[in-house]
């Protein structure tokens, strides 16, 4: 296991008080997260966890995190999750797992979101990582087609699209939403926000891999300790 990743996840728990209602991430770091959220609640904590993916959702029935369905919850006080690329503003790139949609959902819906990561993560320009998109399989050559319009009118030099594979050859990753995941080989995003907005303007396009804004705490794992960055929005 990474031991940044392992202190990014530690000093998230950090944030964590009985009571609250939790948005589980998705990925390898916010797996780590759940499975030391499950020590705690077997010592006593008392939190529900929303999960953003199948996956996560299987990782925390192991790690022994209550769950609860996104429409049975009131209000989420904290979602933390893992992120492919931070830039300075805390704008982020999500979806190297394929579960962005259900991810920028929840993370919507939170009174915060924290972000754990390892300093590999930390750019000064998106979009070295290619941007994860998803789309509705209906049409999806032609959604394409408005994706690489979309990246080049809001200044990606570079906007070469491929279709995700699943690993094995058995064809295109579908996510949990029964969607497929284009990526965007743009090298650089210079308007991250213009981006987020010209993308989300396509019907084809459930949603895109840009988190724009949503990021309010930004947890950096290094070799003995984590550095804790918390955004002011004022
Ligand atoms: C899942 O779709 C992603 O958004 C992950 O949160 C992101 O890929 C980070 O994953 P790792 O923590 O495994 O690097």
């Amino acid at each position: 296991m990474s031991v940044v990743k392992e202190n990014a996840a530690l000093a998230a728990l950090d944030f964590v008080e009985s009571g609250m209602t939790l948005g589980l991430g998705s990925g390898s770091t916010a797996e780590i997260f759940i499975d030391r959220l499950g020590e705690k609640v077997a010592g006593g904590m008392k939190v529900v966890g929303v999960p953003t993916s199948k996956r996560t959702a299987e990782c925390a029935i192991e790690a022994g995190v209550p769950l609860i369905e996104p429409d049975k919850v009131d209000r989420i006080h904290l979602t933390i999750d893992g992120a492919d690329e931070v830039d300075p503003a805390f704008n982020l790139i999500k979806g190297g797992g394929a579960c962005l949609l259900r991810e920028k959902i929840i993370a919507n819906a939170s009174e915060r979101m924290l972000v754990i990561v390892d300093a590999s993560k930390m750019v000064e320009i998106l979009g070295k990582f290619p941007l994860p998109i998803e789309v509705d399989p209906f049409g999806m050559a032609l959604t394409a087609e408005q994706v690489f319009d979309a990246l080049k009118v809001t200044g990606c030099k570079e906007a070469q699209t491929v279709l995700r594979q699943m690993k094995d050859g058995s064809g295109p990753l579908v996510t949990d939403g029964g969607n497929y995941i284009l990526d965007s080989k743009c090298k650089a995003i210079p308007n991250p926000a213009d981006t987020a907005l010209a993308l989300s303007q396509i019907p084809g396009v459930m949603e895109h891999g840009l988190f724009i804004d949503l990021a309010d705490v930004l947890i950096v794992g290094e070799a003995d300790h984590a550095r804790v960055i918390e955004l002011s929005r004022d």
